[in-house]
């Protein structure tokens, strides 16, 4: 068997959690590969709404294996936070929650370094969500990490060497009041830990490649965004780590011949929050416009995500960087009663238009425009794509035709219901 990857092609946000959600049934496991509790994935079923940060988004359907791979960066204090909301809602992961042992702890320390890293930028910040991903994945690459196999053994030690070498940059190089900081939030980490402890520590590398030799079928689901990708995203504008599918590779010890479907997925239109370019913002009413209609505020922060056009000179690059295979498009109905929508098909840069996604975006890039009709019609209650107006199938054809990946899921709203699987000619 191979593992099918879903991932975002934007800046993250495009409703990854809810699609995963969609699809877990078809699935004995779902993994996530990357990334930390930066993630706010958001699963919304019947009346209930969960935002998972840490956890895949596999939980609400029983006996599915979730696993949270070694590429992602754990803080036992969010972890702690979740496995109780999710234990309030009556579900128990003890039996199917595996963490790998290869998995990165976040701790309290590195949450301050993130502090600490973000008010040395000054104007410069990156707009972090300030949950310790750069300052975790630098003490990995920097071969001083602490990882969840760690506490299985000479835990104390280990962990008071690297708060040691955290405080020492902290009032060394950083010049950070960071004792109030430290004193509040060292004993929530210590708890945490003991929560983490009560879950499956694995070899998960094992664990995953076990599964595909015994016919088994994985998810694995994306965090982030490819443009926030540490290689190809927005530099530096972007979050530590591999957005990209070869990061599910990495992330969870699979061999690059293991990866089978690409799902990418995008929004209709465009947000970003934190701070860096963004060639089709707007900055005006419609992009007030998406926000409300959208309710574009961030899953994680609670902070405006900033809006704009689909960018499909962006899409372009990131199908290409992931080997999408199929793709899904979301919050359509956001834009329910736009009499006409816009969608940027290229780059002006000082007077050449371009359509490949450049090494930089700089202030000079103008996003060329593609004027198309609106459907000006309720999206959220139909259930079949007959149903669909003419306007709606000519945009999703118009961004295939562009990108030459087909479109097999349309999703109209927030609910799990309002997926509509497309059929394919
Ligand atoms: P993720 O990080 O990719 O999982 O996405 P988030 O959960 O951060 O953000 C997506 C937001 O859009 C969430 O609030 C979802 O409930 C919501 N959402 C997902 N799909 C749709 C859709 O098709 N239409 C609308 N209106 N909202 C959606
Ligand atoms: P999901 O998985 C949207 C953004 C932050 C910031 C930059 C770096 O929910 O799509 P970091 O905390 O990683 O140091 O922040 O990346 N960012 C996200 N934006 N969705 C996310 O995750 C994000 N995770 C990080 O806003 O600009
Ligand atoms: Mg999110």
């Amino acid at each position: 068997m191979k593992v099918d990857v879903l991932l975002g092609l934007q800046w993250g946000d495009e409703g990854k959690g809810k699609v995963v959600d969609v699809l877990t049934p078809k699935y004995d496991m779902i993994a996530r590969f990357q990334g930390g509790p930066n993630a706010g994935h958001t699963l919304e079923v019947n009346n209930i709404k969960q935002v998972l940060h840490t956890i895949p988004s596999g939980i609400f359907h029983e006996n599915k294996v979730n696993l949270i791979g070694n590429g992602v960066v754990l803080d036992p204090v969010t972890f702690k936070k979740e496995i109780e909301s999710i234990s309030k809602l009556g579900i128990d992961l003890t039996k199917n929650l595996f963490i790998s042992k290869k998995a990165h702890l976040i701790l309290p320390t590195h949450k301050i370094l993130d502090a600490a890293s973000e008010s040395a930028k000054g104007d410069t910040k990156i707009g972090s969500t300030l949950k310790g991903i750069g300052p975790t994945y630098r003490d990995k690459i920097g071969r001083d990490g602490m990882r969840v196999g760690d506490l299985l053994e000479n835990f104390q030690e280990k962990y008071s060497t690297r708060v040691k070498a955290h405080i020492d940059q902290l009032e060394n190089y950083y010049h950070f009041d960071y004792k109030e900081m430290l004193e509040s939030s060292e004993a929530d980490w210590m708890e945490g830990v003991e929560t983490l402890k009560k879950y499956n520590i694995v070899d998960s590398e094992h664990l995953i490649n076990d599964f595909l030799t015994n016919e088994k079928s994985v998810l694995a689901e994306g965090a982030q965004g490819t443009l926030l990708d540490i290689d190809f995203g927005s530099y530096p504008f972007v979050t530590s780590s591999n957005t990209i599918c070869a990061g599910a590779c990495t992330g969870l010890g699979l061999a690059p011949q293991k990866i089978g479907n690409v799902f990418g997925i995008f929004k209709a239109y465009c947000t970003r929050v934190g701070m860096g370019p963004f060639p089709t913002e707007l900055l005006d009413e419609t992009g007030q416009k998406l926000r409300e209609a959208g309710r574009e505020y961030g899953s994680t922060t609670g902070r405006p995500r900033r809006c704009g056009w689909l960018d499909l000179v962006a899409l372009k690059y990131s199908i290409m960087l992931n080997g999408v295979t199929e793709m899904i498009m979301m919050k359509a109905d956001v834009m329910d009663t736009f009499e006409t929508i816009k969608v940027c098909v290229g780059y002006e840069i000082d007077g050449d238009v371009i359509e490949q996604f450049p090494y930089e975006l700089k202030d000079n890039v103008k996003p060329v425009y593609v004027e198309l009709p609106g459907w000006e019609t309720d999206l959220t209650k139909l259930t079949h794509q007959d149903e669909f107006p003419e306007e709606f199938n000519n945009y999703m054809s118009f961004i295939e035709d562009e990108v030459g990946v087909p479109i097999t899921i349309a999703s109209v709203g927030p609910n799990r219901a309002q997926t509509i699987i497309l059929e394919q000619e």
